[in-house]
């Protein structure tokens, strides 16, 4: 088996994996009530919070998971990109138990955790990965579209400015929902109409093309429609849930141009087109997009492939299974280090 460990923001996980992919167990240890006051995440509080929790959940994992130390031979860690001061924690504790076991460390990139998270499956082995599959990586911290052939990823596009999560947790924050904003905005748009007249977004093109999302554009039109109509928490709740639908729909719709860009661009190009599209990180969650690239899936007649929702956010099973996919990177724990960005 291998051990998986992810303290790159604001959760401690700790996972059990089988070499084919099965889950064993995967233990999240949330710190979100604990950021909720301060609207966003805290570093110091997170590396606290790691540090006290990340031991008691190896344990844990190792008891639920009806394990011995001797069955696992390898441990994967988040070496980044994130928090530096969150990170040191899940690699100096990965380092410990590999000195003290004497088995290996792989570090993963937090990225790739994401990109192969869509194929654990909730029960039995992960499903197989495809030679060539694009990943959509949306999430607090990334909007990126991958092209992933035999394991090794290719960004297509990027995000210019803001990050797709991070522009919902800013505007929720704006019209005083809770953090993270996500969630909290989905949950008010399902008592929402999608209202364009009322709440105009556009989808932003560059001039050059590019297929680059850009979403600060959005975040900032978000926050003058609320002003302008008394968007909030203590407004009109109907809207309220309106401006939610609305804005999420724009979120939403920019993935939408942008994949529909990127995808026509690779048909020109003449190859053998990807054989799904797979998407992860915590905006996956996100139904009202599940249900839209969904349906973009059977319109453009290729697989999407949507990871459970307990694999969105982030966890150590996606770590541990990332690891999987690269036994060459194993290696002494002298040779780990934490890095904040990666590049
Ligand atoms: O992948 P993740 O846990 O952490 C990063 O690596 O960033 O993603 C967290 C982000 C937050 O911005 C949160 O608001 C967003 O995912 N999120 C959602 C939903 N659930 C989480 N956004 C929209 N709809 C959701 N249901
Ligand atoms: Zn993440």
């Amino acid at each position: 088996m291998i051990l998986g460990i992810e303290t790159s923001c604001d959760e401690t996980s700790v996972a059990l994996l089988e070499s084919d992919g099965r889950v064993r167990v995967n233990l999240i240890a949330s710190q979100i009530a604990r950021h909720q006051p301060f609207g966003g995440v805290v570093p110091e509080i997170a590396s606290r919070e790691h540090l006290q929790h990340l031991f008691p959940l190896v344990s844990r994992a190792l008891s639920d998971g009806a394990a011995q130390w001797s069955d696992v031979d390898s441990i994967a860690v988040t070496a980044g990109p994130g928090l530096i001061g969150a990170l040191l924690v899940g690699v100096a504790g990965a380092q410990g138990l590999s000195y003290g076991l004497g088995i290996p460390i792989v570090p993963v990139n937090h990225l790739e955790g994401h990109i192969f998270s869509p194929f654990l499956q909730n029960e039995g082995p992960a499903a197989k990965l495809p030679a060539r599959f694009l990943s959509l990586i949306i999430s607090g911290g990334h909007s990126s579209i991958y092209d992933v052939r035999r394991g090794s990823a290719t960004m297509l596009n990027r995000t210019r400015d803001d990050a797709i999560g991070e522009t919902f947790d800013k505007v929720a924050k704006f019209i005083g929902l809770s953090y993270p904003g996500g969630p909290e905005i989905e949950k008010q748009s399902r008592r929402g109409r999608i209202d364009r007249a009322r709440f105009p977004f556009p989808v932003p093109q560059f001039n050059d093309r590019s297929p680059d999302f850009s979403y600060s554009g959005i975040k900032a039109g978000a926050i003058r429609l609320a002003r302008q109509h008394g968007i909030g928490v203590d407004g009109d709740p109907q809207s309220l849930a309106d401006f939610a639908a609305t804005f999420q729909e724009a979120l939403i719709a920019q993935l939408i141009d942008r994949l529909s860009v990127i995808w026509s661009q690779l048909l020109t190009a003449g190859e053998a087109m990807p054989e799904e599209v797979a998407v992860a990180g915590g905006v996956a969650a996100n139904s009202a997009l599940r249900e839209r690239i969904t349906e973009w899936g059977a319109a453009h007649d290729v697989r999407v492939r949507l990871p459970e929702k307990r694999y969105c956010t982030d966890n150590a099973a996606m770590i541990a299974f990332a690891g999987l996919q690269k036994p060459e990177s194993r290696t002494d724990p002298k040779r780990v280090s934490a890095r904040s960005r990666i590049a």
